[in-house]
């Protein structure tokens, strides 16, 4: 069998960043031996701190230099001196938008042992598929009139039959190897051109997937069952607005912002993809070592998913589960444990898996 070497750029990125990140690499490190495969990291001191530095966020040949790479984990960007579209648009979303990461998967689940803040909401294991390089958030617009009384913005979405198919196809293929229940978010009632033009798109790929079912609910409505049923949701397909909103609110509703991870896909594999929590930079918390590195650590787990390493997630995702469940967490989740903490712990219940032999199933990749 010959070994299996990943490389994977890791941009730890600013504020509580590079705290997760750390824990992170070193979980993937702890169980890569014991399972075959070797991580080949390369580090891209890229962020805030490069653009004080050099006027930019990332170098100009940033995304050439990533494209010979498997994969791209990433931490968090944004700072407060520093405006978050210049962090936003500098880093992210080029990358998002150049390695046609048109997918943003956002798997949102109550962890064992973490309790949502909503009284009696117990079960709630949702997955959010949202497009993540077209829709509204787009560069089409301008803004006219800067400080006079007659001074307007308009910026225009974008939604095209390509862009809408290939996200709504990923979303009901994954619907059918789940529950075959597909939600689409939707707003046709408000927004009368872009909207209605989704539910079609969404509806003829949904027809083309045996088994699946699609219920196209407002967004607005949907926001609220999130809340008061979020049990009857199971895959949500979203615009890139809808999906990034829905999905803060699904997390907050699982406990914290700091377990939720994000995959963002280019599901041809023509590019790297890039694995990242939903949570920012969270400057009010950052250096004091108490960041949640859950969202970090799931987020490498869904990259080893990708890479083929379905063991290895596992036994990340496992040892997430365990280290929660006998109480080690982050004061977010209501404990009194530090990020570095957290992380060993993580470490402690894998290689105690790994170490005890395979849980009978469990089949090494490779052999
Ligand atoms: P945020 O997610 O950084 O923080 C929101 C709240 O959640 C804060 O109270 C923070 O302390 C808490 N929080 C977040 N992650 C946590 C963790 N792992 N453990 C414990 N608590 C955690 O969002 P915010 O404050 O709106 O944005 C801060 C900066 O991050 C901004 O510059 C923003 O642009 C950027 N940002 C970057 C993202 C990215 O890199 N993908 C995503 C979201 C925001
Ligand atoms: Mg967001």
């Amino acid at each position: 069998m010959t070994a299996r070497v990943h490389t994977v750029d890791v941009i730890a990125g600013d504020g509580i960043g590079p705290e997760v990140m750390s824990a992170a690499v070193s979980c993937v490190d702890a169980i890569a031996p014991a399972l075959g495969f070797t991580m080949s990291w390369r580090t891209r001191e890229w962020g805030s701190d490069h653009f004080r530095e050099h006027g930019r966020m990332m170098p100009v040949d940033g995304i050439d230099q990533m494209s010979t790479g498997d994969a791209i984990l990433l931490g968090a960007v944004g700072a407060p001196d520093i405006p978050d579209d210049v962090t936003l648009w500098g880093l992210l979303i080029p990358i998002r938008r150049e390695f046609q990461q048109y997918v943003n998967l956002r798997p949102i689940r109550i962890l064992p042992g973490v309790v949502s803040p909503l009284a009696g909401v117990k079960d709630l294991d949702i997955v959010v598929v949202r497009e993540n390089i077209e829709g509204e958030y787009s560069e089409v617009g301008g803004r006219l009139y800067r400080g006079q009384p007659e001074e307007m913005a308009v910026q225009e979405s974008v939604f095209t039959r390509k862009g809408i198919e290939r996200v709504a196809t990923y979303a009901a293929e994954l619907a059918q190897q789940r529950k075959g229940r597909l939600i689409s978010a939707t707003k046709s009632n408000g927004i009368i051109h872009t909207m209605p033009f989704w539910d079609e798109v969404v509806q003829s790929c949904v027809a083309a997937t045996p088994g699946v079912t699609v219920e196209s609910v407002l967004i607005d409505a949907l926001a609220a069952r999130v809340v008061l049923k979020p049990e009857s949701i199971d895959v949500v397909v979203a615009s890139n607005l809808f999906g990034d909103i829905l999905s803060d609110l699904a997390a907050a509703a699982a406990g914290s912002i700091g377990v939720a991870p994000s995959a963002n896909l280019n599901p041809p594999r023509r590019y790297p993809s890039m694995f990242e929590p939903v949570h920012g930079s969270a400057p009010d918390i950052a250096g004091k070592g108490i960041a949640n590195p859950v969202g970090q650590i799931w987020s490498a787990a869904l990259m080893l998913e990708h890479l083929g390493e379905h063991l290895g997630a596992r036994v990340l995702v496992e040892g997430i589960e365990a280290a929660l469940e006998e109480g080690v967490r982050t004061p977010d989740l209501g404990g009194t444990s530090t990020t570095e903490a957290v992380g060993a712990e993580v470490i402690r219940h894998c290689t105690r898996m790994l170490g005890a032999g395979l849980p009978s199933g469990w089949v090494l990749a490779g052999s």
